[in-house]
Formats: C-alpha cells, structure tokens, sequence
C-alpha cells in the first residue's frame, strides 16, 4: 500500500490538545476539536465548533475520535540532531572527552557500516525505536559510506519517518579506514543529494553534512556549502561543542573570526542550517547565527554525559538564535526526545543554582523546544511544529497511566497537570499512537 492510500481524506479529534505557538510556549486546550485533511491540520478551536466542522466535512458522530480525560494529543517531537550509526554505543563508553572519544569509540563504530547488512539492522532499529517514542521527525547524521545512508532514507520512507538525511562528510583528522578522500567525499556527497531528490519524497530531504570543521578540509567545506547553494539543501554539522576542539579549530583555521565564521566562510549558514551544541559561542557568532537564519540544536544529555559544558539555551535565543531539541545520540546516552527534554531542564536548573538572575527554563519551554523549537532550527516551521491550519499532522496521542505505564494516576488531574506528567515521567508506554503527515506510523495496540 503506498502513502497516500493510507492517509485518510479526514480525521477529527476531540479532546485536550496542547501545542506551542509564536505567543505560548505550551497552550492546553483541555475541550478543543482538531479536523485534519488529508494529512493537513485544517482546523484547531473549542469543542463547541463541532457540529460545523462536521456539516462542513459531511461527516458523523462515528468519525470522531473522542479523547478520553487520560489522553492528549501533541505534535510529534523533532530530534534535531541524531547519530544512528552510533545507536550500537547508545549507554557505552562515556568515560573519555569528545576529541578522544571519537577516536577511541565512535569512529571505530561507524566504520562498521561498510556493512550494509549491519547498517540496514541498525537503522531499522532506530527508525522503530524512535518513531515509538514519538519521534515523528529527525535530522540523521548517518556514516561517511552512501549505500548504507541511502538504506536508511529508504527505511524512513518506508516506515513514514520525516527525516533529513546526511552522509557523513570528512576528509582529515581521521582514521585511514574512516576518512575520505576530498574529491571522493564531495562525489559521494553529491551523488547522496541528486539521489535523494530525485525522489521527489517530502517526507525524507537531504542534508549536507560536514562532520565538523576539525575532520573537514577547507576545500572540502567550500565544496559542501556550493552544493547545498546549488539545491538549497539542509545543511547540518557541529559546532562549539567542547573548548578543546575551540582551540583546535583556530589553529586549523587562523583566517576565520571564529569557529562559526569557518562554516560561514564556506558558504554554510544559513536558514536550512543546523549546528549541534554551541555550548561556548561568542557574542559575535550568536550575531552571525541570528542574521543567518541558522538554527542549534542543543544537546544537553551529551554536553553533560562527555563533560563537554553546560549550554545555556535563554542565551542564545535572547540572541534571536532559533533553538531545538538533540540526542545526539550516542553522545547523549538516551535515543527518546523526552530525555532531551529533561536533561534540558537540568541543564538549564544548574544555571539558576549558579547564578541567582537566571530563569530557568519551565516544562512548557521544553514542549516548546521539542517541538516548534526544532522545526525552527530545522527549518522546517513553515510546516510542521505546532497545530497551526495549513500545517503537516504530525502528532502524537498520548494515553497516560494505562496498565503497562510507569506514571500512576492517583488523584484528580488538570489537562495541565497531565501534560508536565508526560514531560516528567512518561515514556514510550504512554505514546499510543505516532502520526506524520496524517498516517498513523506507529500504534501501541497494532
Ligand atoms: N563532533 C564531531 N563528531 C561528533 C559526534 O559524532 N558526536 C558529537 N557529540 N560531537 C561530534
Ligand atoms: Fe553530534
């Protein structure tokens, strides 16, 4: 069965909805009907508009799917920033910082995914891991090897995972059997992209992926940042993650003004662009970033699991930064965006323990983060994010305190109060059903 047959013309929902939007960081509508055709949220208002919206559709009672007081509907959460070919590490080897444990660690693993046997194995396995967890879109930084980064396009087209996808780009500072060669890496680079857009999926976009400037020649970068101009590619890679790699990056490239200026340089920033951790930015790169349109993804697991630094998010979005949510994984130990979310919130209450000024940021930010935050970053609010009309259906139905849950419902609880119970305790036990794009990709009960 393709897609689209399995979109169906209309869906409506009645029952507590939150989202984000421009004005609120997480609204609760606890009586609110949600119309979606084909695929399209079309509508969003109170229950009392139900009759009209069903006259309007032609449409019955029975076509209503009907909340009841334990369940929410969200948008789906976007992970801004993932490594699949690392999900083999997920939980291991976090005893050595970044530089050190790149090569010790991970770099070792991703050339395993010559392999495309393994690669296939692995990537299914998070697709499914992810979409189960709520995960209805994610930015993928898959290995250098093409065949197996194109196994796992083709996975998330298969199982309707929104994604963009990069092939790993890196012609220096590595291992001899995992490095490229510079020429060899912008064919393969190239041929991923046309590939990809051939395709003509929506749903699963290229993206173009230098892995940081440390691994990436400066021809190489320059030749990255013409191909993403070329097809007005995502463009997704690291950036100011720990202040060793600073240091380094200066010394690689003593004519940029900073770290964030040698991406720039090379034709790299932009609105569809997406730079991992920034945790120790200047001013002057906030400024490049904001002016820029680029987005950071923050990585607050991993920035705190490799000892990398302590991100301060209200930092760089009063810098008009767009921000959103990263595993990073296996950086960051935990593949599910709702673990972003809370080492989020840690991050961000450490901040306050240590400087009395500081508002740390609330379980509606985190919402907000995951969320619109993402599709900012990402560069893809224009159409997904939040419930606003015109925008994709990507959701999840959210069914708390069911037999198998891990959140005890013991007294009476607000649609608020329900919502910071998912934030704070759920998991993927209480995600009942995950949709992208209107199709139901993942059920609980399937
Ligand atoms: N910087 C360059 N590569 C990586 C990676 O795989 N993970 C993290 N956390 N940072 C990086
Ligand atoms: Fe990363």
């Amino acid at each position: 069965m393709s897609r689209e047959q399995a979109v169906p013309d209309v869906q409506l929902f009645q029952g507590t909805v939150a989202h984000a939007t421009a004005a609120c960081a997480a609204e609760v509508l606890p009586d609110a009907v949600l119309v979606v055709e084909r695929g399209r949220v079309t509508h969003l208002g109170p229950a009392s508009g139900l009759t009209a919206q069903l006259r309007r559709l032609d449409a019955g009672a029975e076509a209503v799917v009907q909340l009841s007081p334990h369940q929410l509907l969200l948008p789906g959460l976007v992970d801004a920033h993932i490594h699949p070919c690392q999900y083999p590490n997920a939980g291991l080897a976090l005893d050595l910082p970044l530089l050190d444990w790149l090569q010790r660690y991970t770099y070792p693993t991703e050339a395993r995914f010559q392999d495309e046997a393994f690669a296939s194995t692995v990537y299914a396995a998070v697709v499914d891991r992810t979409l189960r967890n709520g995960t209805t879109c994610a930015s993928y930084f898959a290995s250098i090897h093409r065949p197996a980064t194109e196994r796992l396009a083709e996975l998330c087209r298969e199982r309707g995972q929104r994604a963009l996808v990069g092939k790993t780009c890196m012609d220096q500072q590595a291992p001899t059997n995992y490095c490229e060669d510079t020429d060899q890496s912008l064919q393969e680079a190239t041929a991923f992209a046309r590939g990809q857009l051939a395709r003509r999926c929506p749903l699963v976009l290229p993206s173009v992926t230098p892995r940081f400037a440390i691994t990436c020649s400066e021809r190489l970068l320059a030749g990255l940042g013409q191909l993403a101009a070329e097809h007005g590619l995502h463009v997704q890679t690291h950036v100011n993650e720990t202040r060793n790699e600073v240091a380094m990056v200066r010394r690689l490239f003593p004519e940029a003004a900073s770290y964030t200026d040698v991406y720039r340089r090379a034709g790299l920033l932009g609105p569809r662009t997406v730079l991992a951790h920034c945790v120790h930015p200047g001013d002057d790169e906030l400024t490049l970033l904001r002016d820029s349109g680029a987005g950071v993804a923050h990585c607050a697991n991993s920035n705190a699991s490799l000892r990398s630094g302590l991100c301060d998010v209200r930092r760089l979005e009063t810098a008009g930064v767009q921000v959103g949510l990263g595993t990073d994984m296996s950086g960051g130990y935990h593949p599910s965006v709702l673990d972003a979310i809370r080492t989020t919130l840690h991050t961000s209450n450490v901040h306050a323990i240590y400087r009395d000024d500081y508002q740390p940021l609330t379980f509606r930010d985190g919402l907000r983060l995951a969320t619109l935050g993402g599709a900012a970053a990402l560069g893809l609010a224009d159409s997904i994010g939040n419930f606003e009309p015109g925008k994709q259906f990507d959701a999840m139905l959210v069914s708390l305190g069911g037999d198998d849950s891990d959140v005890d419902l013991l007294t009476p609880h607000s649609p608020d109060e329900l919502l910071q119970k998912f934030i704070y305790l759920g998991d993927s036990r209480d995600i009942a059903k995950v949709y992208v794009a209107g199709r139901e990709v993942h059920s609980r009960t399937a």
